[in-house]
């Protein structure tokens, strides 16, 4: 694939991941994209680097457009290595450019990289850089969602730079939203801002909050992963969606989280659902034997009822289910209504880990409950009148 252009003399030169299967612990069942952008200015201005296994794609599509020693700038968004890879050798074949970036992201670079002889302009949420035509602006985005965050704004081109904000693990051949599956494009950017950016809804909203402020026009959102929102309903709808999850609020479902080993979990699980789907709430329901968390993790979003159940180990949590607790609760979900349950068979307890999280969360409980060997009819009916007490 050679540099597409994506507005007039801005082009895309990024790199396309095809076979990423995961990104630190999180499934990428569609790949993903490290995007990066060069405009064609009086001041040749490169946005954002790639993962550094792909540098040498990214060079080519460069390449293909400009000499190296014609770059004037290279923008920073964000130093994890996903966008930071190919710095440094972009920075050996374009010593003359200057980092744009902000104070966190000067910092982390020196943290990563041998940074001896690089040039930085320091800017901050409300800067401008000049580079002819066109102005850039800077809206730093600090924990959104490391401390060194940043988008940037092509003023003259309605364009917003945005990095890992808007973005998607989603490879495909579509450059543009439009031109790909719209459902996988949203399902995926679901994904994206659950697995990663869920801790940080107060930054995502004040984020949306300083672009308002700041009189921000977006006619097309270029993220660093996956496909670029243009036209006004693609735009609109990625920006409502991270309003909506960036607020937190819930739309009433519930989720059920469990894993079983001789069938008790399971059985208490189906009684769980039985009850949701008897008062009509929206309800799903994940076996960890066959669900990555960073899936399930997408249910979290709009849930407003969370059930986990465990079957016991050697006296401990099943370990799919301890696993996925420890990634849930780095995640942070907020204001949740939480019921643990489990099995045993000769000593109770472990229930207990599962309503600590519960409690380390800060979400409302009801007490826990667990069962000894297969659950009978009567301990059915139990289980569902702790959940009847939850939903009341
Ligand atoms: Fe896409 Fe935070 O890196």
């Amino acid at each position: 694939m050679n540099a597409v252009e994506v507005k007039k003399d801005v082009y895309w030169v990024g790199v396309k991941d095809w076979n990423l299967v995961e990104f630190h612990g999180y499934k990428t069942p569609h790949g993903s994209t490290y995007n990066s952008y060069l405009i064609m200015d009086d001041k040749i201005t490169l946005v954002d680097g790639v993962k550094h296994y792909l540098t040498d794609e990214q060079l080519a599509r460069i390449q293909s457009l400009v000499d190296f020693s014609k770059i004037a700038y290279i923008v920073v968004n964000h130093v994890e290595q996903d966008h930071s890879g190919s710095v440094p050798a972009l920075m050996k074949l374009a010593p003359q450019a200057k980092i744009v970036t902000n104070a966190m992201g000067k910092r982390a670079l020196e943290d990563h990289f041998d940074t001896t002889g690089w040039e930085y302009v320091i800017v901050k949420t409300g800067d401008s850089l000049s580079i002819g035509r066109r102005n850039l602006e800077f809206v730093t985005t600090p924990m959104l969602h490391w401390p060194d965050s940043m988008m940037t704004y092509v003023k003259e081109d309605k364009l917003l730079l945005s990095n890992d904000g808007f973005g998607q693990h989603y490879c495909t051949d579509a450059l543009f939203v439009k031109d790909a599956k719209f459902d996988v494009v949203m399902r995926e950017a679901q994904s994206y801002y659950a697995n990663i950016l869920f801790p940080y809804g107060a930054q995502a909203e004040k984020a949306l909050n300083t672009a308002g402020d700041l009189g921000l026009d977006i006619e097309m959102i270029a993220p660093s992963h996956g496909c670029i929102w243009s036209g006004e309903k693609e735009v609109s709808a990625i920006l409502a969606a991270y309003g909506k999850w960036a607020s937190g609020k819930d739309e009433g479902k519930a989720v059920i989280v469990y894993d079983t080993m001789w069938g008790a979990t399971a059985t208490l699980a189906d009684a769980v659902m039985s009850v949701f789907q008897d008062a009509g709430i929206p309800v799903v329901k994940y076996c960890l034997s066959n669900k990555d968390v960073s899936e399930v993790m997408v249910d979290f979003l709009d849930a407003k009822y969370i059930c986990v159940g465990s079957p016991t180990l050697n006296n401990e949590l099943f370990p799919r289910v301890a696993a996925f607790l420890t990634y849930m609760k780095g995640l942070q979900p907020k204001n949740k209504k939480a019921f643990a349950f489990g099995s045993y068979g000769w000593k109770p307890g472990v229930v207990n880990n599962i309503q600590a999280v519960f409690e380390a969360l800060g979400w409302e409980t009801v007490a826990p409950f667990e069962e000894k060997y297969t659950p009978k009819s009567d301990v059915v009916e139990k289980i569902k009148e702790r959940v009847k007490e939850m939903i009341a």
